[in-house]
């Protein structure tokens, strides 16, 4: 006796087309279909009825919002098809107790493998194509763009006007008017991020990476870091305004003002040697530190106006070697351990002479 004869001649109870326990029943597939149909148009419109996204306030928002409702429309049947005949597998043939036996063994179905195969194959060829079209349209180049270099770093976002010759912590776009993020790290992975604006891309050592859009609503929205990096990943959200073109020139003017007419760019970037509170707030340092003197207020490292009695020469070490010696309440090894290397000796003394000059 075969393997497969043995199995058979152990189910008794005959071959499973006559399976008792949907003996009774008429068309159990049918019924399964018409319960899978009801439920995926439930699920559908709960689905579409949630606000997946804040208010949209660049022109791009438009197409990704109807992307992600393809997507959702296609995805949840396709999901609540498979629950339902799992959950109904589950209840109807779930075995007796008692009952050791095997199943029959069933070679397949092929009709049924040729229509689970082919739709799911021709459902995420389309989506593919769908998604790459809308994609291409996004981040197609356009007429007037002004660039706008991003630079992350822990913890914080720093945003250039190359253009302009002007740096700054908080952004500032005239609305509609297509940008062009170019956007960089100067340490470890973060990503750039405003939800209402839809688009999000990482910033990544060694890369350059870009990213478009027309912002077409004016307003303040929050940038964000969605890119676990450190311990201050949380406190790395800054704001972005989005303002009439007129509004913009005068903000633009007024910061060539403060800057003095040059230097401000990127913290030392040709001119005039950058004063000591822009190094400051150009390196990061205000991402993570408190210091009254320049406004910042982020909690992450110590508060660098309140170091008590100290001299010029432990303020240098705690910047070129943090480790060295730590606060009270905090850990070690979350500044970064590199910024002997990053500023020049000037730009190390000025810096120096600034936080010293802050105690209060
Ligand atoms: Cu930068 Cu998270």
């Amino acid at each position: 006796m075969t393997e497969r004869e043995r199995v058979q001649s152990d189910q008794a109870k005959g071959p499973p087309e006559e399976d008792p326990r949907i003996a009774g029943e008429k068309h159990p597939v049918a019924r399964m279909i018409g319960i899978g149909v009801l439920a995926s148009l439930v699920g559908i419109a709960i689905t579409l009825l949630i606000d997946w996204f804040p208010e949209p306030a660049a022109s791009s928002a438009g197409k990704i919002d109807t992307l992600y409702d393809v997507l959702l429309i296609c995805s949840v049947p396709v999901f609540i098809l498979v629950m339902t005949i799992a959950i109904y597998s589950v209840i109807r043939f779930r075995a007796k107790p008692g009952d050791m036996g095997d199943g029959p063994p069933i070679h397949g179905n092929t009709r049924l493998e040729v229509i689970w195969v082919t739709i799911p194959f021709i459902m995420v060829s389309a989506l593919a194509i769908y998604g790459w079209i809308t994609l291409e349209d996004i981040e197609a180049k356009q007429k007037d763009e002004m660039v706008v270099n991003v630079t992350g770093q822990q913890f914080t976002w720093t945003f250039e006007y190359p253009s302009e010759k002007v740096a700054s912590k908080e952004l500032y776009l005239p609305v509609d008017r297509p940008v062009e993020f170019k956007i960089k790290t100067k340490d470890v992975i973060h990503s750039f991020w405003v939800p209402q604006f839809r688009l999000k891309s990482d910033a990544v050592p060694g890369l350059t990476t870009k990213i478009r859009l027309t912002p077409d609503k004016q307003g303040n929205y929050e940038v964000v870091c969605a890119e676990l990096c450190g311990l201050g990943h949380a406190t790395m959200r800054q704001f972005v305004h989005v303002v009439p073109a007129d509004d913009f020139q005068t903000w633009i003017a007024d910061q060539k003002k403060a800057a003095g007419g040059g230097g401000a760019a990127g913290g030392g970037a040709g001119g005039a040697a950058p004063s000591g509170e822009e190094l400051f707030t150009s390196n990061g340092c205000s991402g993570c530190h408190t210091l009254a003197a320049a406004g910042a207020t982020a909690k992450v490292g110590p508060d660098l106006g309140k170091l008590g009695d100290v001299d010029a020469r432990f303020i240098r070490t705690s910047i070129v070697d943090p480790n060295a010696d730590i606060e009270k309440g905090f850990k070690p090894n979350i500044m970064p351990q590199d910024f002997g290397d990053k500023l020049s000796k000037e730009q190390l003394d000025a810096l120096v002479k600034y936080l010293l000059e802050a105690q209060e």
